[in-house]
């Protein structure tokens, strides 16, 4: 594929504009602390250098982006008729931490791995000694996938939303009443917070969609991180539920398979290449606001859309 990445920066400027309608998260208040009016890209094309432009943050916590690489790292340890068991796979068109069709839908269980009922269900089947073997692991495979083994976790963030997540700890309880959630809720919470607080940058995210973007294969070295069923899978679900309420909307006007964090990062996995995105304005539904007007834009410049 030949693209002109000379638009990149006229692009970042135009959507910029769109920052001062979104907010920075606040409900984690450490997220808060960051400037909302930045936006950054990187590009990684299969086989090819990654590029980037506008103001890449050299460090942004990975937060929801991560339920993409638990959901293929629980697949790997554990199947997926044991995953899809108890949770399903379908969309909700509901905000991503709601509980409402936990209480309403019968037989309770989560309806996707992208929302944070799913993902803290999936989070439960990462295998592990103990909770810090089972965060090693997912930090351990973030590492692999990105090709950056000095990736870590932000302890202040984690601590800020362990002390803060009165929702999700609600949702988790409510899913060990439903017999969804097993064994001790508060060890899956730290492993899901913790793994929410990896330290991601741009080229990071870049890297792990160009993998994703290769059916799991590493270019460089031709080794099968992922199996590639397990990457159709996690695909799949990021064009149907990766920008939660918003992702029909995205799948109409970019056409990519996606995955938005409530830190303003976008995993995006267009036809052969990755791009990371971070624009830490967020829109009401969570998504970064100039991150999606500038993700929609380079997939009309450059014909990205796999429809
Ligand atoms: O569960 C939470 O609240 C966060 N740690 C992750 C949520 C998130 O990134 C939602 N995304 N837009």
């Amino acid at each position: 594929m030949n693209v002109d990445y000379s638009i990149l920066e006229t692009l970042i400027k135009e959507s910029k504009n769109h920052c001062n309608e979104g907010k920075v998260a606040s409900y984690i208040p450490e997220l808060s602390k960051v400037p909302g009016d930045l936006l950054g890209i990187t590009v990684h094309e299969v086989g090819k250098e990654p590029v980037s432009a506008g103001e890449c943050m050299p460090k942004f916590t990975i937060q929801s982006i991560s339920k993409v690489f638990t959901l293929l790292l629980a697949l790997m340890d554990r199947g997926e008729k044991q995953v899809f068991d108890k949770v399903g796979m379908e969309p909700t068109g509901d905000m991503y931490n709601s509980l409402m069709k936990l209480e309403v839908v019968t037989p309770g269980k989560p309806f996707n791995p992208m929302i944070n009922t799913g993902a803290i269900t999936v989070t439960s089947f990462i295998d592990g000694d103990n909770v810090n073997h089972r965060f090693e692991r997912i930090l351990s495979f973030i590492q692999r996938i990105s090709g950056d083994h000095s990736i870590t976790y932000n302890e202040k963030v984690y601590r800020s939303e362990d002390q803060t997540a009165h929702r999700n700890r609600a949702l988790a309880y409510l899913l060990k009443d439903n017999q969804i959630l097993e064994g001790n809720v508060e060890e899956h919470l730290e492993v899901y917070f913790k793994q929410c607080s990896i330290e991601t940058s741009c080229t990071n995210l870049a890297r792990m969609g160009m993998i994703l973007a290769n059916n799991g294969k590493d270019p460089a070295t031709s080794e099968q991180l992922i199996p590639k069923r397990y990457v159709q899978i996690a695909k799949t679900f990021m064009i149907t539920c990766g920008m939660y309420n918003a992702s029909g909307e995205f799948a109409i006007e970019a056409g990519i398979p996606a995955k938005s964090g409530v830190s303003g990062g976008i995993l995006s996995v267009a036809p052969n290449m990755g791009i990371g995105v971070i624009g830490p304005a967020l829109d009401y539904k969570g998504n970064s606001i100039a991150g999606i007007r500038l993700l929609t834009r380079l997939s009309q410049e450059w014909n990205l859309s796999i429809f």
